[in-house]
């Protein structure tokens, strides 16, 4: 057994001195913190704090309590959240926060139970807000805790999900008896400054004392984890324009990545160059577009190349029905306002070709 004031004491020492300054952690005894850590855990689920930081910014400054944000659109939430990727995630946080305002009196509930029943929110989201937003125990694990958890008591990593358990059941007990706040963003900073994946600065770090990993130079977990080669897809996206300068622009569906936001057509993204797919091959429609540029996009598990195709003359029989499905005609400077996704902003410059 360990006693968890070996861990807690020099750990909330050290994050009092040298915590990160990040946005969501100033102003704790402003009423709208709650409200802060939901916007800024939902933001972070997946991406970077580096990438966060501008959006969340510029979120709270348009939306800066709960009750202002539950009147926002989904289209504004989206072009909000253009950039961050995962878009379910800004809808997800919509529904939730219009939820919390008409049923729970526009405060974030501190109950998990109740968190979890809300769009967008499981373990991890709800065990953050309950120990960051209110200060109580929770088992709050992002990877950065479990890496620092795993190597301090050197526990097996073989099966992940066990290991999970048992970090969890640390951090319950760790956060049971001192600030659960400090003690949870604490073991965050640690593991993104000393304790990285592949990187330890185990000197400067202030639980190396008791720190089983250190002791014993072997750092397991690190290897644990390999990078996957990640695939790349291919298609096609159609900018179809009539003779008055509007473009026809469709929403993807509730799924996937860019779920819900606006974008040119698209055929569907495959692993194999599929040039004819979707286009009717029709002798007299060749000739009626051509392929202007290629744009490029990095997601986290794939790589995107789209070619642009004009259209030029536009004729319903000449794309796929899936592809036009829902379309609407907008103006090239409307474009700016709605919910386009970054990967999507990258077609932008070739409007008017
Ligand atoms: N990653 C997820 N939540 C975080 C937080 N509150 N601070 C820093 N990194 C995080």
């Amino acid at each position: 057994m360990y006693n968890s004031n070996d861990i807690t004491y020099p750990l909330i020492s050290w994050y009092k001195l040298y915590k990160r300054d990040l946005p969501w952690r100033r102003d704790f005894n402003h009423a709208n913190t709650p409200y802060n850590i939901l916007v800024s855990e939902f933001m972070l689920q997946q991406t970077t704090v580096n990438s966060v930081i501008d959006h969340y910014n510029r979120f709270i400054d348009r939306w800066p309590d709960l009750k202002i944000f539950s009147d926002a659109t989904e289209d504004e939430v989206l072009e909000m959240w253009s950039g961050l990727g995962y878009y379910s995630r800004g809808t997800n946080l919509l529904k939730t926060c219009k939820i919390i305002n008409e049923q729970y009196q526009g405060k974030v509930p501190n109950s998990m139970d109740i968190l979890k029943t809300l769009p967008g929110i499981g373990d991890y989201i709800s065990s953050a807000i309950v120990s960051i937003a209110y200060d109580m125990p929770s088992q709050a694990v992002d990877t950065n805790i479990q890496r620092v958890i795993t190597r301090y008591f050197s526990l097996k990593y073989d099966d992940p999900t066990k290991n999970k358990k048992n970090v969890q059941d640390i951090i319950f007990e760790l956060t049971s008896h001192d600030s659960p706040r400090e003690v949870i963003q604490g073991l965050m900073d640690l593991g993104s400054k000393f304790c990285k994946p592949r990187e330890v600065h185990c000197k400067e770090c202030p639980l190396n004392d008791g720190c089983v990993a250190f002791s014993n130079k072997f750092f397991d977990y690190s290897k644990v984890k390999k990078q996957k080669k990640i695939p790349i897809k291919y298609g096609y996206v159609f900018l179809i324009k009539k003779s008055n300068g509007s473009y026809m622009i469709t929403k993807r569906s509730s799924k996937g990545v860019l779920a819900n936001t606006y974008q040119f057509p698209t055929s569907e993204w495959q692993e194999e160059i599929q040039i004819q797919g979707l286009i009717k091959s029709s002798r007299k429609n060749y000739g009626a577009y051509h392929e202007i540029a290629s744009i490029n996009h990095q997601f986290s598990h794939f790589k995107l190349e789209l070619k642009i195709i004009n259209v030029t003359k536009y004729n319903s029989e000449f794309l796929d029905s899936s592809i036009t499905f829902g379309g609407k005609w907008v103006f090239p400077d409307e474009l700016n306002k709605m919910g386009f996704s970054s990967l999507m902003k990258k077609v932008f410059p070739y409007l008017g070709y």
